[in-house]
């Protein structure tokens, strides 16, 4: 049987791989995209989600919403510096493609109201949506089947401040929204220590990808390329990938190789811990209100990427840029 779900996105690098993820993975059934406001320009975004689907073959085939074009009480910070335009330069004719009228707050709601406890939600951005629809519809929280959220670091380093994982950091209030909300089961994939543990993508690997040589590996290396350089820049190794671990994670929870229970709770009011995620592993009296990822089997998690970049896909309409020209 396949898993139903929603993905929540702030399309640029990693979240394409997950895109590419839910819709190539035989045990994923990606219901609709919603976009959040992160990484790169909000309509940027779109269009790299747009370019994903494209790459594999996929262009119209799911519903893309959009969703909250701003954080909900801090103005908007954008990981460009990172990122780019989120597709290495790529380009498209994006004439006649269309979004959805419903915005995405309203998909989520009604997408999980008409299977209640069936569709689960992969956020892959800040919580900004995910916490309007809590918000909006108090039913969404029982709705949801699982909620799988990619962001802070398990009382780690951060990645835009030394305390500041992105997506927690943008919208920190949504963040803790989200951790209060009662959500039935809420599965947390950090920034460190898991994603720089178990999912940097080396130079030896990203030859691996290259080797393969179709149109999915030269999309996967052409989004990722502004990353890697960043990432060097800054002593990882590789390219980060936790996005698409997220998506792994809902659809072979076997990559899981330790996980616990804990509280989370975000910070939002302060300045110099802005969007720190506080773990507490069950031994401060705080009732846990999440699993937290701890370590993933990497080596399978790359096989697995490589197996789905691997699938043979006429691209819907030509890309231009990057390794396409
Ligand atoms: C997260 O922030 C974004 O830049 C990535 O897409 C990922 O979701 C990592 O901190
Ligand atoms: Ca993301």
């Amino acid at each position: 049987m396949t898993i139903p779900f929603i993905l929540d996105t702030d399309t640029a690098q990693d979240d394409c791989v997950a895109i590419i993820a839910s819709l190539l993975d035989p045990e994923a059934d990606l219901r609709a995209i919603t976009m959040v406001a992160g990484n790169v320009g909000f309509d940027r975004q779109v269009r790299n989600a747009q370019m994903t689907l494209s790459a594999a073959g996929r262009l119209g085939s799911v519903p893309i919403h959009l969703g909250c074009r701003r954080p909900l009480v801090l103005p908007w910070v954008s990981a460009e510096n990172v990122h780019g335009d989120g597709s290495g330069g790529l380009d498209m004719d994006f004439t006649g493609t269309a979004t959805e009228q419903e915005h995405g707050v309203d998909a989520l709601i009604r997408l999980t109201a008409e299977a209640p406890g069936e569709i689960s939600v992969v956020a892959i951005g800040p919580l900004t949506n995910i916490a309007m629809a809590a918000v909006k519809e108090p039913a969404f929280v029982d709705n949801v089947k699982r909620l799988v959220i990619m962001g802070g670091s398990n009382n780690g380093r951060g990645n835009i401040t030394p305390a500041g994982e992105f997506n927690f950091y943008v919208d920190p209030h949504a963040a803790h929204v989200v951790f209060e909300a009662g959500f039935r089961d809420v599965t947390v994939v950090p920034w460190a220590p898991l994603t720089l543990n178990d999912a940097v993508f080396s130079r030896e690997q990203l030859a691996g990808i290259d080797a393969i040589g179709t149109p999915l590996s030269r999309f996967f290396l052409t989004v990722c390329g502004p990353t890697l350089a960043f990432d060097e820049s800054v002593g990882i190794p590789g390219t980060t990938h936790p996005d698409s671990l997220s998506v792994g994670i809902l659809l072979h929870p076997e990559l899981v190789t330790q996980a616990g229970d804990y509280h989370v709770a975000v910070e939002a009011d302060s300045g110099l811990t802005r969007g720190y995620s506080a773990m507490s592993w069950g031994v401060h009296g705080l009732e846990p209100n999440a699993r937290v990822v701890e370590t993933a089997d990497g080596e399978a998690f790359h096989r697995w990427i490589e197996g789905l970049l691997a699938t043979p896909t006429e691209v819907s309409r030509p890309l231009r840029g990057g390794l396409f020209d």
